[in-house]
């Protein structure tokens, strides 16, 4: 018997049901492959931060999606309706929030490189915040708030200098990094100072994103300890009062049955009382806490379906599963060969006894979903297979390598489907050229 990842996956009679509806049929339907999101859950994901923000924090505190895990319109209105933030890295992410009404002042815009033009058009949109990584940007900040007559709030991002235990390519908290100004070395100083003198910068206080998929215990706890700290040193030095401090991203999330599963809501509790007791002992007031969860959010409201199309099996060597999709839409095994539970989509109560590399339709051998998955015995072209998991960065991160479509994505709620983002055609992808 298939184990699975989280309790909107399951089993009814061999058949694979998710977010309470048939997985086959909703292939059938809306054809393949096909992003799935179950919209309860995502309701759930956000529900969990804003009320353990509620309970935990100085009023005001807030947790905000970050977009990159998960941008298209439909999702916009969920994540207002839950009271959450968005963070916005783009002016594709701004924009789609803008499409979708989202209040712009609950938008908080990063990114390392921005251009001016990312510059001019959310300070034309007035979006909240704007997260600061350095201090050329900060001058092109000033500049276009003194012409629009106004003070932006920012918060400057810092790197606290920790080791979130995560993969390489997403751990982005250490000094050495492209993100942000270090404590360690004095610059997130210079640049408090120089943000202080700037008369069109409204310094709140600072953001750090330690990495992402974290799971390590006290990874928030020292993250918080360091930027207080800091906050602390700041006010002695300068008189700046620190209004908000933000701690990016969110914890992880477990894509197969031997990952941990976080109890998010007791970890924020942990993660308040040592922001409480640092408070105190440094002896400065207990700024607003932002967060900014992206997985957690949308991750386990995902799935992909898929249809096999080849079956191959190399005697004394491996077992092929080769589907309609694969890196284009799904990447996350070939950059970081990241776990994933994959499930046939019939026969789940049978043995699942042939064991296959599920791979893609792409023009490269590291086109593959995951090594080594089971399948029922006779698995066949035409069968339906899904992964799960897939709602974080997938979507977000999918390409038209090898110009195929983009898939669908279905939006999944109270037994109904809607979608929200349409297959892409040969149209769509020829639109653009000349
Ligand atoms: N805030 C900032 C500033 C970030 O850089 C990130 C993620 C987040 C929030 C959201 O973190 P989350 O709650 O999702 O862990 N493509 C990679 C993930 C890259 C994450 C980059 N930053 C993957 O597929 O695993």
């Amino acid at each position: 018997m298939a184990k699975f990842p989280c309790n909107n996956i399951e089993e009814r009679d061999g058949d694979l049901y998710f977010a309470g509806q048939s997985v086959e049929k909703l292939a059938k339907q809306y054809g393949t492959p096909l992003y799935l999101m179950d919209e309860d859950r995502i309701r759930h994901n956000c529900r969990v931060y804003t009320e353990a923000f509620a309970k935990h924090f100085v009023k005001g505190s807030r947790p905000y999606f970050a977009s990159k895990a998960c941008c298209f319109k439909a999702i916009y209105p969920i994540i207002e309706s839950e009271d959450m933030g968005a963070d916005v890295v783009s002016l594709g992410e701004l924009l789609t929030a803008k499409a979708a009404h989202f209040p712009m002042e609950r938008v908080c815009f990063h990114g390392n490189s921005k251009t001016d033009e990312d510059i001019t058009i959310a300070l034309d949109l007035a979006v909240g915040c704007i997260v600061v990584d350095n201090a050329e940007e900060l001058y092109v900040i000033d500049r276009e708030a003194k012409k629009r007559g106004i003070k932006q709030k920012i918060l400057l991002r810092l790197t606290p200098g920790i080791d979130p235990h995560t993969y390489a390519a997403v751990a982005t908290g250490l000094v050495d990094s492209k993100f942000g100004s270090a404590i360690e070395t004095g610059q997130a100083e210079e640049l408090t100072k120089v943000a202080l003198t700037l008369p069109h910068i409204d310094l709140h206080g600072f953001h750090c994103h330690v990495g992402s998929q974290v799971f390590a215990e006290d990874v928030f706890e020292r993250a918080a300890v360091v930027m207080l700290t800091f906050c602390a040193e700041m006010q002695k030095k300068t008189g700046f009062v620190t209004r908000e401090v933000d701690l990016g991203g969110g914890y992880g999330v477990r894509y197969v049955e031997s990952d941990p599963s976080v109890d998010i809501a007791s970890r924020i509790g942990e993660v308040a009382a040592v922001i409480h007791k640092t408070c105190k002992e440094l002896g400065i007031a207990e700024p607003i806490i932002g967060m900014e969860p992206g997985r957690s959010i949308v991750a386990d409201a995902g799935m992909t379906v898929y249809t096999v199309q080849t079956v191959k099996k190399i005697p004394g060597y491996k077992n092929y599963v080769a589907m309609d999709g694969g890196m284009a839409d799904n990447p996350r095994f070939a950059l970081y060969g990241s776990k994933y539970t994959c499930l046939p989509v019939k026969n789940l109560d049978k043995p699942l006894p042939f064991i296959a590399a599920l791979v893609g339709r792409c023009c490269e051998s590291g086109d593959m979903i995951q090594p080594d998955i089971a399948f029922p015995e006779g698995i066949k072209r035409g069968d339906l297979v899904a992964t799960c998991t897939t709602g974080a960065y997938n979507f977000s991160m999918s390409s038209n390598y090898n110009r195929l479509y983009r898939p669908a994505v279905v939006m999944l709620k109270d037994g109904a489907s809607r979608i929200v983002v349409r297959r892409q055609t040969a149209e769509d992808l020829l639109s653009l050229d000349e």
